[in-house]
């Protein structure tokens, strides 16, 4: 079949962290005040850890840059969102030259369906997000848009899946608030990255199945501006 999209392929992981990381550049360079989607996850700390070491050749790089969140666990036993905070803890803190803002989501309201639209009012009202970095889970998420999430979806509270939460170390039942298929789809540009065996599977039914439900990455493959990065393992099933 054949891939009409771009697709990188590396043969290291760090390869394919650093990959995405210049993708990110190159966005804020061509646009300052950029809205930059940001998601967490493990295979971002490397793609984190590239764009610090770069803003300290040039700080004050990310200093007009709005950062959003993708998405949240809904969890009150921190002070803050375990998302948020690690957003904050492992790269846009580090930043030296700073950011113009963080718009995250609150998991410390009552109503969390309202969070949920008013987060989304929020991103629209930044302008709309530029550029959408994204992992993917072992089960073709994005986000927490879970297998079964529709290619309509926005922003909303959502069940995670067994196996999300067993990976994530979370309390079962845990829930979360994230963009939908749908605002992430809006986005002018998405990243995506993907890497270690764990993925192949993912990435395969993401790339090469026609885009359903089952998995919610497979509807990214129809953006118009969507820039695919692998390391050889997540793309070994293609
Ligand atoms: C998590 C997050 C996603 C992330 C994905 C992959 O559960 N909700 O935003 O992209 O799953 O995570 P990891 O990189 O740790 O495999």
């Amino acid at each position: 079949m054949e891939i009409p999209f771009r697709i990188s392929i590396f043969e290291e992981y760090c390869r394919a962290e650093e990959a995405t990381a210049q993708q990110i550049l190159e966005q804020v360079k061509q646009k300052r005040n950029s809205v930059i989607g940001l998601a967490t996850g493990r295979t971002m700390r490397g793609v984190y850890r590239f764009l610090i070491d770069e803003e300290k050749k040039e700080p004050g790089l990310f200093k007009d840059v709005t950062f959003v969140q993708l998405d949240e666990i809904i969890l009150k036993t921190v002070g803050e969102g375990i998302f948020s905070k690690e957003l904050r803890e492992l790269f846009i803190e580090r930043l030296e030259g700073g950011y113009e803002a963080f718009l995250s989501i609150n998991v410390f309201v009552e109503d969390m369906v309202k969070e949920a639209a008013e987060y989304l009012k929020k991103v629209l009202n930044a302008g709309g997000i530029d550029l959408q970095l994204l992992g993917i889970g072992v089960n073709g998420h994005i986000g927490y848009n879970e297998p079964g999430s529709e290619r309509q979806s926005s922003c909303r509270v959502a069940s995670l899946a067994p196996t999300t939460i067993e990976r994530d170390g979370l309390p079962i039942g845990s829930m979360g608030i994230t963009l939908g298929v749908e605002d992430i789809l809006n986005s002018k540009k998405i990243v995506l990255i993907a890497t270690g065996n764990s993925k192949a599977s993912a990435v395969r039914q993401a790339l090469k199945s026609t885009p359903s439900v089952e998995s919610p990455a497979s509807f990214l493959v129809n953006h118009k501006c969507i820039s695919i990065i692998l390391d050889n393992q997540a793309a070994s099933m293609l």
